[in-house]
C-alpha cells in the first residue's frame, strides 16, 4: 500500500510540474522502524539543504515533521519519502511547487550484496557545481547503472570516475577494510553526504576503528578483507562480490551494523527524533 499525504491529503503531481517534465526536485528517504521515522531531524536537515540548492520552498518543518509521524504511525514498518516539486515548467499553467510525503513497504535487501563497478560520466567527481550536495530527484542515470548491473547479474552498481576512482553505488556509499582499517570515498569527491555513512563513521571511531577517508582506485578493492554498503535502506549490509573480486562478511562490517542497529533500538525506545 502507498498512502499520499500533503497539506490537502491530497497526494497528487500535475503533469505540467517540472518534476514530472524534467526531473527537477528533490527528495528524501527515511526508513520506519515500528512507528519511528529514524534520523528524522538529519533527514529534514538534508531536504533543507537541497530544497535551498535548488531554490525551492519547503512548507514548515515542524508541518513536515508531523506528516512523517502521521505517516509512520499508519504505515508502521517500511520507507517514507518526501518529495519536494519544481512546480510548473510550461506555459499557461499555473502548478504551484508541491512537498509530498509517502509511506511505502520496505525491498528486502540481499545478503551479502553483489555489486559490478559501472562507470559513472555523469559524476561530478569531485568538481564542485551549484547543486553538489543536493539529493535531487534526477536518478534516470543511477537507475541505468543499477539496471546494467541486474543485467550482469549482479544487485547493485558501484559507480566510479573515468579514472577509476570510486565514487558510491546509486543510492548507497561504500567502504571496505584494509588491515583493519575502514576506507571510504571522501566527501570531496561530492558524492551524497550519506547520514548512515556519517553514523558508521561515528560507530568506528567510538569503537576504536581507523578510517581512512580518501581518493581510492578500484583496484584498491583488491587489498580490502572485507567490503559494505551504507545506506538508509540498506543500513550496514556486507558485500559479496565487487565484479570478480569476493569477499566474506567480516567482523567490521559485523561490528558497524550492530553499533547501527543499537542506534535504530535506542531511537525507538526513546519515542524517535524530535522534528523540530
Ligand atoms: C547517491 C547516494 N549515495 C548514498 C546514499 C545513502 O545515503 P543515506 O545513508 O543518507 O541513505 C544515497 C541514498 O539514497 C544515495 O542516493
Amino acid at each position: 500500500m502507498i498512502t499520499l499525504i500533503d497539506g490537502e491529503r491530497t497526494g497528487s503531481i500535475s503533469v505540467a510540474d517540472g518534476a514530472v517534465l524534467r526531473g527537477d526536485g528533490c527528495f528524501e528517504a527515511i526508513q520506519v522502524y515500528g512507528t519511528v521515522p529514524f534520523a528524522l531531524d538529519d533527514h529534514l536537515d538534508r531536504l533543507a539543504r537541497s530544497a535551498a540548492l535548488l531554490e525551492l520552498d519547503l512548507p514548515p518543518r515542524a508541518l513536515l515533521g508531523d506528516w512523517c509521524r502521521l505517516l509512520a504511525a499508519e504505515g508502521g514498518d517500511g520507507v517514507i519519502r518526501i518529495i519536494l516539486t519544481r512546480g510548473s515548467v510550461i506555459p499557461d499553467s499555473d502548478v504551484p511547487s508541491r512537498c509530498i510525503v509517502l509511506h511505502h513497504a520496505s525491498e528486502p535487501v540481499p545478503a551479502p550484496l553483489r555489486v559490478l563497478p559501472v562507470p559513472a560520466p555523469w559524476h561530478s567527481a569531485g568538481r564542485d557545481w551549484e547543486l553538489a550536495g543536493a539529493k535531487t530527484i534526477s536518478y534516470a542515470p543511477n537507475q541505468a547503472a543499477t539496471r546494467r548491473a541486474r543485467r550482469a547479474g549482479f544487485h547493485e552498481a558501484l559507480l566510479h570516475a573515468d579514472d577509476g576512482t570510486i565514487l558510491e553505488g546509486p543510492t548507497f556509499a561504500i567502504a571496505w577494510v584494509v588491515d583493519e582499517t575502514v576506507e571510504t570515498p571522501t566527501l570531496d569527491l561530492k558524492i551524497l553526504d550519506s547520514i548512515t555513512r556519517r553514523f558508521a563513521l561515528e560507530d568506528a571511531a567510538r569503537l576504536g576503528i581507523a578510517v581512512r577517508e580518501g581518493r581510492f582506485p578500484l583496484s584498491r578493492l583488491a587489498a580490502a578483507s572485507e567490503v559494505m554498503a551504507w545506506s538508509t535502506t540498506k543500513e550496514v549490509a556486507a558485500v559479496g562480490a565487487v565484479g570478480d573480486l569476493v569477499f566474506e562478511p567480516g567482523p567490521v562490517t559485523a561490528a558497524l551494523a550492530d553499533a547501527y542497529r543499537e542506534r535504530i533500538t535506542a531511537e525507538v525506545r526513546a519515542g524517535g527524533g524530535s522534528g523540530a
